[in-house]
């Protein structure tokens, strides 16, 4: 199967991101084709600062890189060194309905977060299903999240595909159910936006802070602790199997333990998980040379691919004279 998946790199990546979108991935790239991307022009929409902007791609490069990309199995690159991008991204906006864009949640919730209302906000969607379409993309594995956005991209492909006959794949999704949203230490959805994350790459220190702020209700000493609502123990959940859960579902449950030696229990899963990554990504850090060889390549094969697909994509709408000489020489 062929399986796309792409980051924003518009900040640190927290536990959300790894369970919602980068542990399917790697665990997906086993027995599948993969094509990987840091989202850049897509973070475009909300960034202001350049130089901050340019060290939250490089992060997210490394990250990804640790926590699991292997290059051998993964085309891995940078959305803006496929350009070919945009000039998709406009050809499908003449196939999205406004309307299909005005129902757009993931829209309504930037706005009234403060976010400025550009078009380019407005047409975030636009822009995913050109990445998605471009590659002939079978399988997207998101968070819930971004459901609406793989519909839209569904939509776009069948109109285009009606007009102009079979061009591109209709894509499916898989979300996730065990992991669909990853809650916060506050108990709302874990995302950079409401300040609520953990991060993968704390240092020890920081994320036993972390830990420490999760939002708990208040129990009397040797009362039982209602496992089901507690945040810290649909996050411990994540690092465990099932024997190990009914463990912990019966510390919670004994009355004997309070929420203080869970967070730090917590703290221990989260720490130990992300060892090796961070150990990786300090290897990378030290060795840029080796992540810049890593990105061209990648940048190679998504381009080719690119290519092909808009040679083929600008013949069937009819831009340009000669276009059928090109994806003639395509075919044979
Ligand atoms: P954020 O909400 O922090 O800005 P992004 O929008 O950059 O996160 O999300 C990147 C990827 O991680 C998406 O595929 C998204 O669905 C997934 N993701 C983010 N937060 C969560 C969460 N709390 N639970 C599950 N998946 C999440
Ligand atoms: N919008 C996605 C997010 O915020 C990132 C993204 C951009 C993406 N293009 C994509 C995800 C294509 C999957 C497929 O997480």
């Amino acid at each position: 199967m062929k399986i796309l998946t792409g980051i924003q790199s518009s900040g640190k990546l927290h536990i959300g991101n790894y369970f919602g979108a980068i542990k399917p991935m790697v665990d997906l790239q086993k027995d599948n084709e993969l094509f990987t991307f840091i989202a850049d022009y897509h973070a475009l929409t909300t960034s202001k600062d350049s130089n901050e902007f340019r060290e939250n791609t490089q992060e997210a490069v490394l990250d990804y890189l640790s926590l699991g990309i292997d290059i051998n199995k993964t085309t891995f690159f940078l959305q803006s060194d496929v350009p070919q991008l945009m000039e998709l991204y406009f050809i499908l906006s003449k196939f999205t309905p406004m309307g299909l864009l005005e129902r757009s949640h993931s829209y309504k919730d930037k706005k009234d977060k403060g976010i400025p209302a550009s078009h380019a906000l407005f047409s975030y969607p636009v822009l995913m299903a050109a990445d998605i379409l471009m590659f002939g993309t079978e399988i997207v594995p998101v968070g819930k999240d971004q459901k609406q956005h793989l519909e839209i991209a569904r939509e776009i492909a069948k109109k285009f595909n009606n007009e102009y006959g079979n061009t591109f794949i209709v894509p499916d999704y898989i979300i996730s159910e065990d992991t669909s949203i990853i809650p916060g230490i506050n108990g709302q959805k874990m995302s950079k936006s409401y300040g609520n994350t953990i991060d993968i790459f704390l240092s020890e220190k920081e994320l036993t802070k972390r830990c420490n702020k999760i939002i708990t209700s208040t129990v009397e000493m040797g009362q039982p602790l209602d496992y089901e609502k507690s945040v810290i123990y649909q996050l411990s959940a994540l690092f465990l199997d099932d024997n190990k859960r009914l463990e912990l579902q019966d510390r919670y449950l004994s009355g004997k333990e309070g929420y203080g030696s869970l967070k730090g229990y917590l703290k221990d899963l989260i720490f130990t998980e992300f060892e090796e990554a961070r150990e990786k990504k300090e290897f990378y850090k030290d060795n840029m040379d080796i992540v810049k060889d890593i990105l061209s390549d990648g940048r190679k094969k998504a381009q080719s691919v690119a290519n092909e697909k808009m040679i083929e994509v600008r013949h069937k709408i009819g831009l340009g004279i000669f276009s059928w000489i090109m994806f003639l020489a395509m075919e044979h």
